[in-house]
């Protein structure tokens, strides 16, 4: 919102008032005595007058008499009110009948004050000072609101810009450096020296997913990355294939990870294979991260979602560390890690539940979480998909993958 040309910061410039009046005698004293008061006074004798003026003269404030010979004044009142370009204009009544219920109902209608008839000159423009005082404030509070969320958007931009340029930055060199390592590990090295080389590569190869982890989560957050897919998809192969990726990660802890797609759930659905990938990667992984003994779940069914689509929903049950009821609620906002003294022994850094439930948002979906401490949890996230209808019921493959033994 561009600061109003009607007033400097400290409302300062001459006051406008445009007098709306047909009683031209009346007009005169008021205006006489409005102007020795230092107002610029301009005049309107009908309502159709009174509103193109209000427009052109932007007043500081309307002084209306209701007695107008073309239209009632309320209706003029309500037609500056309903104009967005008058609407904030205090209007000041001036009224010979002013009963109680009258004044009341004009006040209503949005008029800020009024004055009976016969007029005293003073009182009407004291009245004038204090309706254009609230007026002012009104605008320097809607100004300054303005510009605080202007503030505060423009350091959101600013903040995913940095985290998206510094991340992007990052990569080259340490693309070098890794690259290098590896070339550098193909050589004649002592065991020392290999023992060296091959700890700079996985630090560095550590060091990387944490800088691409910032930089998709700062393009996600800068509105990037937002076409989302709608292609063919089974959910069996993809969750074949993140198991697949991981079985050895969780085998390597001595936990089992099993996968199950329900049988109602379509071969082929349409939707995004990338996101649904990189968050079961990610829910995977933090389950196969924070789990020391047991097993992992993958459980694929189907699911209602809202609007009644075709739905699918995905669920990853760990028995590992669960997560304390208070930190559940923020364990979706990035950098936030439940933890902070087991994730320090786990690395990371807190953005992989946000990047998540952003990428689950983009596909129209939700996400949760169910966990208790000690016995472990349960995030899920749930899909909207389209559905072949087309498909034959053999199409429909039976697609349990390693049965869920049920307790
Ligand atoms: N399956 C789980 N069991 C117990 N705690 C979990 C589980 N998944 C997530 N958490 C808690 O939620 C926090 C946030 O998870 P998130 O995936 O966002 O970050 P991270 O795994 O610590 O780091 P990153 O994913 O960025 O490498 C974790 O630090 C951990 O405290
Ligand atoms: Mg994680």
């Amino acid at each position: 919102m561009a600061i109003d040309r009607r007033f400097d910061a400290q409302g300062n410039g001459q006051p406008r008032v445009l007098l709306v009046d047909d009683n031209a005698q009346l007009q005169v004293a008021i205006r006489r005595a409005l102007e020795a008061a230092g107002w610029a006074v301009t005049e309107a004798s009908t309502g159709a007058e009174a509103i193109v003026l209000a427009q052109r003269v932007d007043p500081d404030v309307i002084v209306l008499d209701l007695g107008l010979p073309d239209e009632d004044g309320r209706q003029v009142l309500a037609r500056l009110k309903s104009l967005a370009a008058t609407a904030w204009i205090p209007v000041v009544v001036v009224s010979a009948r002013a009963g109680r219920s009258e004044v009341d109902g004009l006040l209503r209608a949005g008029a800020q004050d009024y004055v009976v008839k016969p007029v005293r000159s003073d009182e009407l423009e004291a009245r004038l000072v204090a309706a254009r005082r609230v007026a002012l404030d009104h605008r320097r509070w809607s100004v300054s609101e303005a510009h605080y969320q202007r503030l505060a958007s423009q350091a959101s931009e600013a903040k995913s810009d940095f985290l998206s340029n510094m991340s992007h930055e990052l990569r080259t060199p340490m693309n070098g450096v890794l690259g290098m390592t590896e070339l550098m590990l193909d050589t004649n090295l002592d065991e020392d020296q290999r023992d060296y080389a091959q700890t700079v590569l996985s630090s560095g190869e550590a060091l990387m997913i944490i800088i691409e982890d910032v930089l998709n989560f700062a393009n996600i957050e800068a509105g990037g990355n937002s076409e989302v897919e709608k292609v063919e998809i089974s959910v069996t192969a993809i969750v074949d294939d993140v198991a697949g990726g991981l079985t050895g990660a969780a085998e390597g802890k001595g936990v089992k990870l099993i996968t199950s797609v329900d049988s109602t759930v379509p071969a082929v659905v349409i939707g995004d294979p990338g996101r649904v990938r990189q968050v079961l990667v990610n829910l995977v992984g933090n389950a196969i991260k924070f789990t020391y003994t047991g097993e992992i779940v993958v459980r694929v069914t189907t699911a209602e979602v809202v609007g009644g689509d075709a739905g699918v929903r995905f669920e990853v049950s760990d028995t590992g560390d669960g997560i304390a009821a208070d930190n559940l609620s923020a364990i979706f906002e990035p950098f936030v890690q439940a933890d902070t003294s087991s994730t320090r022994r786990h690395g990371g850094t807190g953005l992989g539940l946000a990047i998540s439930s952003r990428l689950v948002a983009q596909m129209g979906g939700t996400c949760g979480v169910s966990s208790e401490p000690g016995e472990g949890s349960t995030f899920w996230f749930t899909i909207p998909v389209r559905v072949d209808l087309d498909q034959t019921p053999d199409q429909r493959r039976p697609a349990l993958v390693d049965p869920v033994s049920e307790p």
